[in-house]
């Protein structure tokens, strides 16, 4: 632990009695998926892909998956399992450790801030499907797409009639703050780990049903696959590749420390790159499911492909309202997705909620809910964004918008840029072998070649070309 560069940082290093940890292997790759998987990947993959012309920015996402987002999770699951606390803390601590500067705590620090911003409109987004889940029980859907041609028209008027509704939406935001502060304010084993357990099986489930009634029943499942999967780069520009970075990072929730405070309750001799390369799987599976759901109801009822963030708020309840069984399958989607959202929810808490216990001494249920009282009050705006706020602009951005493109896209890329050059440069590479405990194999130089030059390089070209 020997010479850190400032007195603050070498009292603050001293080794804290190491904390919870997860039960097993199989949890903690549960709550990393759950954190993950969530309106990420339902909501929000769909939406951009639509927005963004299909196939080419399909396969840009997968590339950045490939090659920025599993070598960027490795790194932020070893440096939490490494520094073993929080992420401003670990981060801190295996910098002292090198005898770099306090500088990188920076990491930690963006990822408080970006973690508080994206929270508070995802929150709002995840109060959207609260209010589906009552929509479908109450067979809403069934009414409104009883008659097959103005199904579409109607549930759209739906969901612009919620947009429209202040209060609703402020009440539903508010539950779900709620919801996920109850659960934080738990802890690891307790909170944590038991919302995770039956979410991810059962929304797998639903969103496979979803995709057979679109490939059985709507006739345009081959339309779909063709603009999901056939590349055609002239519909994307270098804005849109953006978009598609920022969005690996934000759906493998990278780039804000969240892996690292959960690797930091990962027990040892769990393989760190087995773990991320499962979950990289996983979430990249339910996102390409989502759009195969998604599309053929898009084409089917002549609905805009760039119709924007309320994408799956007005195709899935015209599938709902039409299927056999529509109004159990419809609540019970609906449900998982809040689940799916509040697993990803408490991920964003848990961070800036494990630095003020460990390192502030504030007890975790006062933690939990004084920050979850912030969150809240930023949300407010991203929800009255789409009413009484929405004449407001920032760039031509309403304030939803701005927030949405301020953290997915320079915040997390940044973020990440930032843990790739630390655990490729700062870290040492003995230090980074035993964690990993890979040995000198070919995937340890490979992973090592990828973070040290091909991710920071790569992350730093997207941001150029969006500059000019
Ligand atoms: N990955 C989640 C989703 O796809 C959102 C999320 C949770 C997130 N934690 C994160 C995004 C941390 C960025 C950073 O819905």
């Amino acid at each position: 632990m020997a010479t850190a560069s400032s007195p603050a940082i070498s009292a603050s290093v001293l080794p804290l009695e190491r904390h919870e940890h997860w039960s097993s292997r199989l949890l903690f790759i549960l709550a990393a998926a759950g954190s993950a998987v969530g309106l990420g990947n339902i909501w929000k993959f769909p939406y951009i892909a639509g927005e963004h012309g299909g196939g080419a920015f399909v396969l840009i996402y997968l590339v950045c998956i490939a090659l920025i987002g599993v070598p960027v999770m490795m790194a932020e699951v070893l440096i939490g399992r490494r520094g073993g606390q929080s992420p401003i803390h670990s981060v801190r601590i295996l910098a002292a450790k090198e005898n770099r500067a306090a500088f990188w705590q920076i990491v930690g620090w963006i990822g408080c801030v970006g973690s508080f911003l994206i929270l508070s409109f995802y929150s709002v987004i995840a109060g959207w499907a609260l209010i589906y889940v009552s929509y479908a029980f109450n067979g809403v859907f069934d009414t409104l797409a009883s008659d097959s041609a103005k199904d579409a028209q109607s549930i759209g008027n739906l969901f612009s009639g919620l947009l429209a509704a202040p209060g609703t939406l402020v009440t539903a935001h508010t539950l779900f703050i709620i919801m996920t502060v109850m659960i934080v304010a738990r802890g690891v084993k307790a909170g944590l780990e038991q919302a995770v357990r039956i979410m991810m099986p059962g929304l797998l489930l639903l969103l496979i049903i979803l995709v057979g009634y679109s490939a059985l029943a709507t006739g345009k499942f081959g339309q779909a696959v063709a603009f999901l999967f056939q590349v055609d780069f002239s519909a994307l520009n270098w804005r849109g590749v953006l978009v598609a970075l920022g969005h690996a990072f934000f759906s493998l929730s990278l780039g804000l420390g969240v892996m690292v405070a959960y690797g930091s309750y990962l027990p040892r001799h769990i393989s760190i790159a087995k773990a991320s390369v499962t979950v990289s799987i996983l979430d990249t599976f339910v996102a390409l499911l989502a759009g195969l759901a998604i599309f053929p109801v898009v084409f089917a009822h002549g609905l805009e492909p760039a119709a924007g963030p309320g994408l799956i708020f007005v195709t899935l309840p015209i599938a709902f309202g039409d299927m056999p069984g529509g109004l159990i399958v419809g609540t019970l989607f609906f449900i998982l997705l809040v689940l799916a959202a509040l697993t990803s929810a408490i991920s964003l808490l848990e961070p800036t909620v494990e630095y003020l216990t460990e390192h502030r001494g504030i007890k975790r249920l006062w933690a939990t809910l004084g920050a979850g009282m912030v969150v809240w009050l930023l949300g407010i705006a991203s929800a009255l964004a789409f009413n009484l706020w929405s004449g407001f602009t920032v760039l031509g951005n309403n304030i939803f918008d701005a927030l949405d493109f301020l953290t997915a896209n320079i915040m997390l890329p940044l973020g990440g840029l930032l843990v790739a050059l630390f655990a490729g440069w700062v870290m040492s590479r003995s230090s980074i072998q035993e964690e990993l405990e890979m040995g000198n194999t070919v995937g340890f130089r490979l992973w090592r070649f990828v973070l040290r030059y091909i991710t920071p390089v790569g992350v730093m070209i997207v941001f150029l070309y969006n500059l000019t």
